[in-house]
């Protein structure tokens, strides 16, 4: 079911009531050693015994034992972040949670899968995605739990946003997701569009050179100029061709009828593909009709391993 957010809010920091709070695992289930802090009817993953103290709560002694069934009552939510995350950031999630740091009032996460983003408590967040939570648990990415799958509230694609009014956000993230969409700057003039001045756009984009996608060359800025100002379906289907011929090659023989059967699926591809530099270029050379920015800025993978790098754009007010 989507929901149409209406009411444009002033950022607010709601802290938790520790008296609606639980500090509960379930040991003898799926959950395992897991810890988690369940509140407001989400479940937030406990990253460390010393997060418990910062919030107030006494390790172990506040830890309740339950069973699976009613962790399972509580919605997913993201990871419990650290009040102050310290800079430079370690590794990804720290870097998430330092990117997150600063928000506050309602936001929506696009995307959000198994993962969701460690924002702060104090914030409340909604779930988008262009499939429900029906179509997400039937076809899990590989190493989701479904239990873990967030249920979106808000059924739309990113480049559109549909059923979100102007301006009634004071952020939007999107993780892992912006490479999956036909029309990324759409996609930021969009998240624009939703955004109160002042607002902020996180996202957490896959560097090409670190994934299945590294044999693909960098997507144009050209190229996505064309997709935001002139859309077509022929040029969604190459990338379907590159994606099969490059990053998930098949043999040749195949290649045509397995871009066309995925393309009629409209099975999730990287439509297109970045580094940390292109990127950038790709930012500082939006059109005007994507959304007047304050400041827009960007940063590398942070760590041994990091597959990803980041933008933040605020916008202006
Ligand atoms: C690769 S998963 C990312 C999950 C999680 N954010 C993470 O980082 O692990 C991509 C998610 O975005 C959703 N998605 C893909 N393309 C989308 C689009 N164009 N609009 C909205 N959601 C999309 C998918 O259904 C999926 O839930």
């Amino acid at each position: 079911m989507s929901t149409t957010i209406a009411a444009p809010c002033q950022p607010a920091a709601v802290p938790i009531d520790p008296a609606e709070t639980v500090i509960l695992q379930a040991r003898d289930s799926v959950f395992g050693d897991q810890v988690f802090l369940c509140t407001r009817g989400r479940r937030h993953l406990l990253l460390s015994a010393s997060r418990l103290e910062e919030l107030g709560f006494r390790w172990p002694d506040d830890l309740e034992q339950t069973s699976e069934r009613i962790l399972r009552s509580f919605r997913p939510g993201g990871p419990v972040p650290s009040p102050a995350p310290a800079w430079p950031p370690a590794d990804s999630m720290a870097m998430r949670e330092w990117l997150a740091a600063d928000l506050a009032g309602t936001g929506l996460e696009i995307g959000a899968g198994a993962s969701p983003f460690p924002v702060p408590l104090h914030c409340r967040v909604l779930y988008g995605d262009r499939l429900s939570y029906e179509q997400l648990t039937a076809e899990p990415y590989p190493g989701q739990r479904i239990c873990d799958l967030v249920v979106p509230e808000v059924l739309t694609e990113f480049d559109e946003i549909r059923g979100v009014a102007d301006e009634s956000l004071d952020f939007l993230i999107a993780c892992h997701v912006i490479e999956h969409t036909r029309n990324p700057i759409g996609s930021i003039a969009a998240a624009w569009r939703v955004l109160r001045p002042g607002g902020r756009l996180l996202l957490v984009i896959p560097d090409k050179e670190k994934t299945f996608d590294r044999e693909r060359p960098v997507t144009t800025i050209a190229h996505l100029l064309e997709d935001f100002h002139a859309p077509d379906r022929q040029r969604d289907l190459d990338h379907y061709r590159e994606f099969y011929r490059l990053a998930l090659p098949v043999p040749e023989a195949a290649l045509e009828e397995t871009a066309q059967r995925n393309f009629a699926e409209e099975y999730a591809i990287h439509y297109h593909v970045w580094t940390h530099e292109s990127f950038a270029a790709m930012l500082a050379a939006l059109p005007a009709a994507a959304g007047d920015w304050q400041s827009i800025w960007t940063h590398p993978g942070v760590g041994d391993g990091s597959n990803e790098f980041y933008a933040r754009l605020v916008k202006a007010g």
